[in-house]
């Protein structure tokens, strides 16, 4: 596939903002009635009060990050399928895929249909005084789909909610004499209070009291875990992602996970697989653990759970710790139901996205078509090996890890570069991203931990042509050498 610059959109999309008055609200017909803004006006707004908006109520310092890349330029108008439409009709290849919560893409029509016969027959949402039919049978399905006796589901709306829910179980279970947690190097949690205290920034840790109970040790070391273990009888839970997404896709070996289920065994301590990110088909098997023959005690989904069109979490565990957690009427409210938790619409979402998993083999082409992406990109860091550094991952849970060049950015740049914002520095990372939706209407996505990292999560609905598309892009991008990459991108932040 031959892939061209585009010339068809107009490229000063900042005259275009200039040109769009900001919208106010209107005159209200009720004089009690604040000055909202309405649905239509949110629908039209236009880009500078966008980031007026942001700055005022949201969260100005985000703002700083997308102007640094130029991502504050863009406006998406409709999303379908694996692309976004921007205000100028330009269809935007999505290989970010929210981190990993667009398994189904955006807008699926089976999705969409079965969200409208819900509203149509005016079902009922919040189901709190009766029994949930929708919330019944999105638990029976996890069940059904979670080996073993993962049977146990509590329902709620975020990764975090899910991992804070895991965490209680968990230590519910073990008593108050054995609940120190261990977690792992750059894992990421969620920023919730308890799971910050196993998510392993000090950024994002710092300034808050945390749990302290933790022990950290290295992602994937059973003789770092047993020695721990050994020296610290109060750790009854070990939590891990199964494939670390902030850290920039790291996997441990099948040996490790073997390993670690029959140290867990041994010991009487508890195994949290933190899914969120991993699970729900991304790796090309429904939970990563899948890969390595082996079940944890308790489990957490969120993202894609969600269809990509709505908050879902869940919670699984093994119906005896459940059971002694939570099992007695004396002990059913200590955690949940939350309010939102198996909400109506949210459930028959989450219910049509498992069923659209398996009618479509969507874990089948995760497998297959990533598989394809990952040869793909080797290929490409055979070509470019100065540039790329490393391929890694599996199914559309993949991670493209470009050299750093923090220290060796070639001397013709640096002065460019001394006017940036330190992030960007040595990160070819982040203009390379850039470069890609400037250029050729590509977006990736970043990562925490390690900003070398370009995280590659694309919808599993991904196709083979797709892949050629993003790869022909990034090809292009790369034969321009570090000098054109990072020139290139000080021109768009001047233009
Ligand atoms: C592995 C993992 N766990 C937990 C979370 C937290 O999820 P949320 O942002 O929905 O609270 C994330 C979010 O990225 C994650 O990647």
């Amino acid at each position: 596939m031959i892939l061209m610059r585009k010339t068809k959109r107009t490229p000063d999309v900042d005259r275009q903002v200039v040109e769009a008055p900001a919208i106010a609200p209107e005159a209200s017909a009720s004089a009690n009635k604040p000055n909202l803004l309405s649905v239509d006006q949110a629908v039209n707004m236009p880009l500078e009060q966008m980031s007026q908006l942001f700055v005022d109520h949201l969260n100005p310092g985000q703002l700083h990050f997308m102007k640094l890349l130029g991502f504050h330029k863009v406006k998406i108008e409709s999303a379908e399928g694996v692309f976004y439409t921007d205000q100028n009709g330009r269809k935007i290849l999505d290989f970010f895929g929210g981190f990993g919560s667009l398994s189904f893409g955006h807008n699926h029509p089976r999705i969409l249909a079965a969200r409208k016969k819900f509203q149509e027959e005016k079902r009922h949402e919040i189901a709190m005084a009766f029994l949930s039919q929708y919330a019944a049978a999105l638990a029976h399905n996890l069940a059904t789909i979670a080996p073993d006796d993962l049977d146990m589901v509590f329902l709620g709306s975020s990764g975090s909610e899910a991992m804070e829910a895991a965490l209680k179980v968990a230590e519910r279970y073990q008593g108050p004499k054995k609940s120190k947690i261990l977690f792992a190097e750059n894992a990421f949690h969620g920023k919730t209070k308890g799971v910050l205290s196993i998510t392993d920034s000090p950024l994002y840790q710092s300034q808050f009291n945390l749990v302290d109970d933790v022990v950290k040790v290295p992602f994937g070391d059973l003789e770092a875990i047993r020695t721990a273990l050994d020296n610290d009888p109060e750790i009854g839970i070990v939590c891990l992602e199964t494939i670390q997404g902030g850290a920039g896709i790291i996997e441990a070996t099948p040996e490790f996970w073997q390993g670690l289920r029959k140290l867990c065994d041994e010991k009487d301590v508890l195994w949290v697989a933190d899914e969120v990110q991993s699970g729900t088909g991304r790796s090309g098997k429904f939970f990563a653990f899948e890969h390595y023959g082996v079940v944890p005690d308790v489990t957490a989904l969120a993202k894609s759970l969600g269809g990509g069109k709505t908050a879902m979490a869940a919670m699984i565990a093994r119906k005896p710790i459940y059971m002694k957690a939570y099992g007695k009427p004396a002990t059913a409210l200590i955690h949940g139901p939350a309010t939102f938790g198996g909400i109506g619409e949210a459930c028959i979402t989450s219910i049509e996205a498992l069923n659209i998993m398996y009618d479509d083999d969507l874990m089948e082409n995760a497998e297959n078509v990533g598989a394809y992406l990952k040869a793909q990109l080797q290929d490409l860091q055979a070509r470019y090996p100065k540039l790329i550094k490393d391929v890694r991952g599996r199914g559309f849970m993949l991670g493209l890890e470009f050299q750093d060049f923090s220290k060796t950015m070639p001397a013709v740049v640096r002065p460019a570069l001394a006017m940036l914002d330190e992030k960007l520095k040595g990160s070819l990372s982040g203009f390379i991203g850039s470069a890609l939706l400037r250029e050729y209407d590509v977006l990736v996505a970043f990562t925490e931990y390690n900003r070398n990292v370009v995280r590659l999560q694309p919808p599993l609905i991904t196709t083979r042509e797709n892949v050629d598309q993003f790869i022909a892009a990034l090809d292009k991008v790369l034969s321009g050498g570090v000098i054109k990459i990072v020139t290139d991108f000080v021109k768009s932040q001047r233009g």
